[in-house]
């Protein structure tokens, strides 16, 4: 045999260098080599196992898959560009022994049914890196909404002032929110980790493999059976790529808040100087470019999913090289959403609030006129909509005025309301003051909503629900290792 590319022979020509690098998944196959090594000695062990391979094979084989990781760590995995990819360098790594022992590796299984088993090991390491970093962001925004639950601040619906929150419970809304993407990627996480080997290039083999064997070995928790399927099937991606784009969306909803609330117009906050940047120009510039970061990546994770989406469109069923960049996606939207939710939680520990401020806001700009109108609805004897037409018209004539709603006199509101709906009202300075007090509308809340004991409420109920999945995700790690243990121990019994 006069050829060193073992992969070649159907072909006459080497690989043009331009498409080698054009078809290649190198780049993101770097971060696949570690696994894509465990995935070839569960293989291994099991070939042996099942009698496919003689004992002195497996060990040779093993060894040599022990040196390519050991290379690989050290930095001196050789890896040639017409390799294309982490399946063939590995291969051909071992192949390096010997044509005849290294060339039993690829027995009953493809690139197809590895390329899927790599990724679902790698999609399932991620899934419990970002819960890992997305209860623990939860735990900052809980206990941060604890300590501010009493902390008046101006709600908002199509960017104007709307009604009385608090800095407790727009905090909270988001720890309730990213709970339900801990809770689909924890749903999702039962989908990720069922095993694709062994169903090789698309209809399975007639050799004797164990296609549970291996599964087991690699931790996962069972097979994906129809071999079809499981070579060309993404979805378990897409999954995982839309929990992330969820995660993202609601950054930059808050990111972009946030950037409002910091700038001199709100006033709300000041953003820690450790996430925020300088201008070479202006000296007197603070900006805000990790929050504008996180907002912009929001768009990237969206197009990847897009991307994902289109990518997988209209495919045949079979692998098509189409689904090579679906694998890119997920690492670029990995390596975006993880430092994104660390981030934000750094930020949000570190934000310092001006609370007078937000008070200003909300009795200058009449945030609590529909406290007003409801509790003149619920003391005053009026509809819904009289009360409305009523307040409406205070808030016009306090504007013109340039006053609080609190400062109109009784006369005057008996008057307006005489005028416009042709009924009196008795309505006491202290009863307009009360009715339009900040601290007072959120307490009105009563278990519902902004107030405090709503919170309280809520937290109560919420803090042991990150714990329970704490634990499911420490149950995850703990099936992972103690697999990682058996594998490992077959590994050292099959050495001697
Ligand atoms: N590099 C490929 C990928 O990432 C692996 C599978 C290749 N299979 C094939 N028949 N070309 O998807």
């Amino acid at each position: 045999m006069t050829k060193t590319n073992y992969f070649r022979h159907r072909l006459d020509e080497e690989l043009d260098e331009m498409a080698a690098g054009y078809i290649g998944s190198w780049a993101e196959d770097k971060r696949l080599i570690d696994i894509d090594i465990r995935v070839n000695e569960a293989h291994t062990l099991m070939l042996y196992k099942q009698g496919v391979i003689r004992r002195n094979d497996a060990k040779k084989i093993l060894e040599m898959l022990k040196l390519a990781r050991e290379d690989w760590r050290k930095g001196k995995f050789e890896f040639d560009r017409e390799d294309i990819d982490v399946h063939i360098a590995t291969e051909k790594y071992v192949i390096k022994s010997g044509l005849d022992i290294g060339g039993k590796l690829h027995t009953g299984k493809s690139r197809n049914d590895q390329v899927a088993t790599d990724m679902r090991i790698y999609t399932r390491e991620q899934i419990v890196d970002i819960l890992e970093l997305l209860l623990d962001f939860i735990s900052s925004l809980a206990e941060l909404s604890n300590e501010y639950k009493g902390d008046p601040m101006p709600g908002y619906t199509h960017g104007q002032h709307a009604q009385v929150t608090t800095v407790g419970y727009y905090l909270l809304g988001y720890a309730q929110g990213f709970l339900r993407d801990v809770d689909r990627l924890l749903n999702a996480y039962d989908r990720v980790n069922l095993s694709s080997l062994g169903a090789c290039a698309l209809v399975g083999t007639s050799i004797n493999i164990d296609r549970e064997y291996t599964a087991d070995m690699l931790g996962f928790d069972g097979i994906i059976e129809n071999s079809m399927d499981a070579v060309s099937s993404r979805d378990f991606v897409m999954e995982v790529l839309s929990t992330v784009t969820l995660i993202m969306t609601k950054l930059s909803r808050m990111a972009e808040d946030l950037i409002d609330f910091s700038t001199y117009e709100y006033r709300f906050i000041r953003l820690p100087d450790r996430y925020c940047d300088i201008s070479s120009v202006m000296p007197q510039k603070k900006n805000p470019d990790v929050l504008e970061m996180i907002r912009a990546s929001a768009g990237k994770t969206n197009g990847l999913l897009i991307e994902s989406a289109m990518g997988t469109l209209r495919l045949s069923t079979g692998y098509s090289k189409d689904l090579q960049p679906i694998k890119k996606n997920l690492c670029e939207a990995v390596d975006i959403v993880k430092p994104s939710i660390t981030l934000m939680e750094g930020i949000l520990k570190g934000l310092e609030y001006n609370f007078d401020r937000m008070r200003e806001v909300i009795e200058e700009n009449y945030v609590t006129a529909t406290d007003l109108a409801e509790f003149i609805v619920q003391n005053k004897d009026f509809s819904f909509r009289e009360s409305h037409i009523l307040v409406g018209e205070l808030v016009k004539t306090a504007e013109k005025q340039k006053k609080k709603l609190k400062d109109l006199s009784p006369d005057e509101i008996s008057k307006i309301s005489a005028n416009v709906l042709g009924k009196d009202i008795v309505i006491s300075k202290k009863e307009l003051e009360e009715a339009t007090d900040a601290l007072l509308s959120i307490e009105r809340r009563g278990v519902t909503g902004p107030s405090p004991v709503s919170i309280e409420r809520i937290l109560k109920s919420l803090n042991p629900g990150i714990k329970k999945r704490r634990e499911d995700i420490e149950g995850i790690k703990d099936r992972l290792k103690s697999a990682e243990e058996r594998f490992q121990k077959t590994k050292d019994d099959v050495m001697g």
